[in-house]
């Protein structure tokens, strides 16, 4: 498979030339060259352009564009411009334009109108990444392209005929008969027994709650879908163009796709990253899908394909990033494995449903606006970052992630809505505060290369996963596994015998029933010090067999039971928590259970991001801080890693970054990290 490779830290943004005069290009390309900007991903929303009637290509503009920026050495990350069909194609074939699970077609007069189903989108779609192949596959200037646009992130589920056609082939590939479907989705429920397969329908909206088993097939097969759409335009360009790597940006945790799956179509993982500036923890949103997306394809570096200079124009209400931030979140996802920092996009439109969203090259004149300095000066900034392009980011641990099993938890009618992502975000959250790489894994994964795997809430087990975790535990790992999960099999169905069925010897510990408390309800537990923390959200009626029990609640009806438990297992430890303690309670349980596995921690200030690289002859430390006040770091064997220079003390202000080298035998036990303030001077 091709390899990316630009020889340089990718810098840059997409750019939409078609929204500006000739006059704007020249001048787009000198500003270019003043920011540093290397890459570009172009032409993604041009297809209207491109071919304003079916069959009618015009390419004389993307030619001079093309030529233009190689001209002016800015390299560019070719989008196939399938993402948001021409008006002409959705009113020619109607049947192209995707239905709503109300049964609503969608109208034309934005973008991603297609169905995935749809033989014409698909046709068409492919028609033109072959012409752009084509054409532009030899231009001097193409070094990546860029298939489709953030697939699924308006349209990732269609019900419309032509996909309940496919639903139904695809299902007859994964079942072979209609009894098998009807036992895996429990049709004995509800009177809802197939007798044909033409009776088989999408989940539609229906009058009351739906099959969950038809529910969790549906996301699949949608996910599946969209990817064989996908797959359609990758075997054309890579039939055209062996030589050229391809992707196509992710969106981190998107619900439609698994892309577990997905990342392995491409050559490099590209990923679009918009945390919320006024959020609690922007650097803690975007370093979890950073962590994401280099886990997908093991750990191989990726791009950040696209992130704002400032504000984006889609929330109620548009935080801009403060000063230093963008820059600061820009290191963070090179810390994290990135190859390149793309943004949002070039120039800022002054028309169109994104004239608000922040750009590179702004509404006002470059010399007069921050942000567009900012922006210059990270260009600049990265040409002497380059050595980074040599680091892999190894992580002892990991947070088990598995799109089936949300899909599955999404589903209606459980014992409480239980959202996946705040569940995974603080478990995520507790562990970085103690300075360990994390990585995402599949639960059917190879588990080896870790000593301690976190199951936040790991809804849907399958039996191979299951088996997996028992032989990682079994092999010395420890497993720390939180409430709710091991529920359910791969159908969907419960495994009965106490929860989590599949795991209960590993775990020396089972669950009755489950106390899920109301909003703002609040129960205590007692932890084996002593001390009372609060839980709130979800409670289990937990049963230690053989487990040792590290907290009990104190109220309620489960008043004196385990709510934390660990067992020995084979050469390893097996941790349960049944409940939700405050942040503080869950970094101290995950401190215990990584320090016991072996895993070097720090105790980091709030805000303080660390991340270890390695270059093979030694290792980076990252430190950049997004807390409110400063703090200082002491590292006593390291250097600068841009000077060279001894720099065993390091003061970060808010926003501040230091990357050191340190040696290869370096532990993060080292380090010690607390308020500047605090420190004498
Ligand atoms: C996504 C899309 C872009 C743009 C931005 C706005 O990343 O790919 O085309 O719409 O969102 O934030």
């Amino acid at each position: 498979m091709p390899h990316f490779d630009l020889g340089a830290l990718a810098y840059g943004a997409d750019y939409n030339p078609e929204q500006w005069p000739r006059e704007v290009w020249r001048e787009d390309v000198r500003l270019m060259q003043e920011a540093g900007v290397n890459l570009v991903s172009l032409g993604i929303f041009s297809w209207a352009q491109l071919e304003p009637r079916e069959g009618e290509f015009e390419f004389g503009w993307l030619d001079e564009i093309m030529d233009l920026l190689h001209e002016g050495g800015v390299r560019v990350n070719l989008a196939t411009a399938t993402a948001s069909p021409p008006p002409w194609l959705s009113l020619a074939y109607p049947d192209s334009r995707p239905v709503t699970v109300d049964g609503v077609r969608l109208e034309v007069g934005a973008r991603q109108l297609y169905c995935p189903s749809d033989p014409h989108y698909r046709a068409l779609s492919v028609r033109l990444a072959r012409a752009v192949a084509g054409r532009y596959g030899t231009h001097p200037a193409l070094r990546l392209w860029h298939v489709n646009n953030e697939y699924g992130c308006h349209i990732d589920q269609c019900y419309c005929a032509q996909c309940a056609a496919r639903f139904r082939e695809w299902l007859r590939a994964r079942y072979g008969s209609l009894d098998e479907l009807n036992r895996a989705w429990g049709t004995a429920f509800w009177s809802q027994r197939y007798g044909d397969w033409a009776e088989v329908q999408p989940p539609r909206r229906a009058p009351s709650f739906p099959n969950p088993s038809q529910g969790l097939d549906w996301r699949r097969f949608s996910s599946d879908n969209i990817l064989e759409l996908h797959r359609a335009e990758v075997e054309v360009l890579r039939a055209l163009t062996p030589d050229v790597p391809l992707t196509t940006n992710f969106l981190g945790f998107l619900p439609g796709l698994d892309y577990f799956r997905w990342a392995q179509e491409e050559d490099v993982a590209a990923v679009d990253v918009y945390p919320d500036p006024a959020g609690m923890a922007p650097h803690l949103e975007a370093g979890m899908v950073f962590d994401l997306t280099r886990s997908l394809r093991a750990g191989q570096r990726w791009l950040l394909m696209e992130q704002a200079t400032s504000a984006v124009n889609w929330r109620e209400r548009n935080a801009p990033k403060r000063p230093g931030l963008m820059r600061a979140l820009s290191l963070q996802a090179l810390a994290r494995g990135a190859d390149g920092i793309q943004f949002f996009q070039w120039r800022q439109s002054v028309a169109g449903a994104e004239k608000y969203h922040s750009a590179m090259v702004g509404h006002v004149p470059p010399e007069r606006s921050r942000v567009w300095r900012e922006a210059r000066d990270l260009g600049q900034e990265l040409k002497a970052l380059d050595f980074l392009r040599g680091a892999r980011v190894k992580a002892d641990v990991a947070i088990m992630f598995d799109w089936h099993s949300w899909w599955a938890l999404s589903q209606a009618s459980q014992p409480a809505v239980t959202p996946l992502l705040p569940v995974v975000g603080a478990w995520y959250a507790a562990l970085r505060s103690l300075g360990v790489n994390v990585d995402f894994v599949h639960p059917e994964a190879d588990l080896s290369g870790y000593r301690a795997v976190a199951l936040p809430q790991q809804y849907l087990l399958t039996p191979d996963a299951a088996q997996g975790l028992r032989a990682f535990v079994q092999g010395g790992g420890t497993l720390v596994m939180g409430p709710y999960s091991g529920v359910v099999d791969g159908d969907d169905h419960v495994v009965p015998g106490g929860y989590p069925g599949l795991l209960q010897d590993v775990l020396g510990a089972w669950v009755e029933e489950w106390a899920p408390l109301q909003t703002g309800e609040e129960r205590e537990v007692r932890w084996a010090d002593g001390r009372v923390t609060p839980v709130t959200e979800w409670t289990e009626v937990l049963h230690a067999d053989s487990a040792e029990v590290l907290a009990s609640y104190e109220t309620d009806f489960i008043a004196g039971q385990p709510a934390v438990t660990r067992h020995a297992f084979g050469q390893g430890y097996a941790y349960y928590l049944s409940t939700r303690p405050d942040a503080a309670a869950l970094t101290d349980l995950l401190r215990g259970a990584v320090q016991g596995a072996g895993v070097a921690i720090a105790e980091l200030p709030d805000g303080l991001d660390v991340t270890l690289s390695d270059t093979g002859d030694g290792r980076l430390l990252h430190l950049i801080h997004f807390g409110p006040q400063a703090v200082t770091v002491q590292v006593p064997r390291a250097v600068d890693a841009l000077s060279g220079q001894p720099r065993a003390s390091v003061t970060l202000h808010p926003t501040d970054a230091a990357l050191l080298r340190v040696p290869v035998d370096f532990s993060l036990r080292e380090l010690t990290a607390r308020a500047a303030a605090s420190i004498p001077t």
